[in-house]
């Protein structure tokens, strides 16, 4: 069953009287447990496909389903809500704050919920991404390849459905970018997540499941 589908989804921005249709019509849809490439060339509406998924931003025409449940023309803070408990994001420059140690960094999104041992839950991932001697670190005391690391630990804290990835190896070089790969695939299966990851790395495409490629808004 999908997590997420994308029904028919047009996007247009409109910035000062000139009007871009970044997506023209996409279906698209996730399940559990796979990873999907996202590919195209720059402009192509890749960014634009995966905030939709996000809940980044909404659809000018289309529908959402998230879980069974219609979040197409849900508010800010709706999408706020459902993004937290559903949703993981890693991005390209990692964004983690450089004055909390790695494992505050992964306990961020969890903040907000004091029913559960989210402290724990952080040590336990960063242990699962080979970070275990690694918690009380800053990131400037990491490399490039650890920080993507705590990244992908901290996507996963919340226990979403959906990791999204903009470009995880695009700061990373051939080796270090294989090594993320391989810590993303295995835990998509130990937590049966859902991940689309936007890349111009043809080297993701063959750790991806199934590979979409974006041409000018459209999928070929
Ligand atoms: N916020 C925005 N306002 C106006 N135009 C935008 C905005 N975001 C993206 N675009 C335009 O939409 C198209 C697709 O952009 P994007 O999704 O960022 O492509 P990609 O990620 O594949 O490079 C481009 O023509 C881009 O200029
Ligand atoms: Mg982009």
């Amino acid at each position: 069953m999908s997590v997420i589908e994308l029904e028919d989804v047009v996007k247009r921005y409109d910035s000062g009287g000139e009007v871009v249709e970044a997506l023209k019509g996409v279906d698209f849809s996730l399940s559990r447990g796979e990873m999907v490439a996202i590919i195209g060339p720059s402009g192509s509406g890749k960014s634009t496909l995966l905030n939709m998924i996000g809940l980044l931003d909404t659809p000018t025409e289309g529908r959402i389903v998230l879980d069974g449940q219609e979040v197409t023309d849900l508010g800010a803070d709706d999408r706020t809500d459902h993004r937290r408990d559903s949703i993981g994001f890693i991005f390209q420059s990692y964004h983690l704050l450089p004055i909390l140690t790695a494992v505050e960094n992964v306990a961020v999104p969890s903040m907000w919920d004091r029913s559960v041992d989210r402290r724990g839950r952080a040590r336990d991932l960063l242990g699962r991404v080979g970070l275990g001697d690694r918690t009380e670190h800053t990131p400037h005391q990491l490399s490039g390849g650890q920080k993507q690391r705590v990244a992908i630990a901290r996507a996963l804290v919340n226990e979403p459905h959906i990791v999204l990835a903009d470009e995880p190896t695009g700061n990373l070089d051939q080796d270090t970018g294989a090594t993320i790969l391989d810590e993303l695939s295995r835990m998509k299966e130990e937590e049966d997540v859902a991940i689309a990851a936007v890349t111009h790395d043809t080297q993701l495409t063959k750790y991806a499941d199934r590979s979409v490629e974006l041409v000018d808004g459209v999928i070929q």
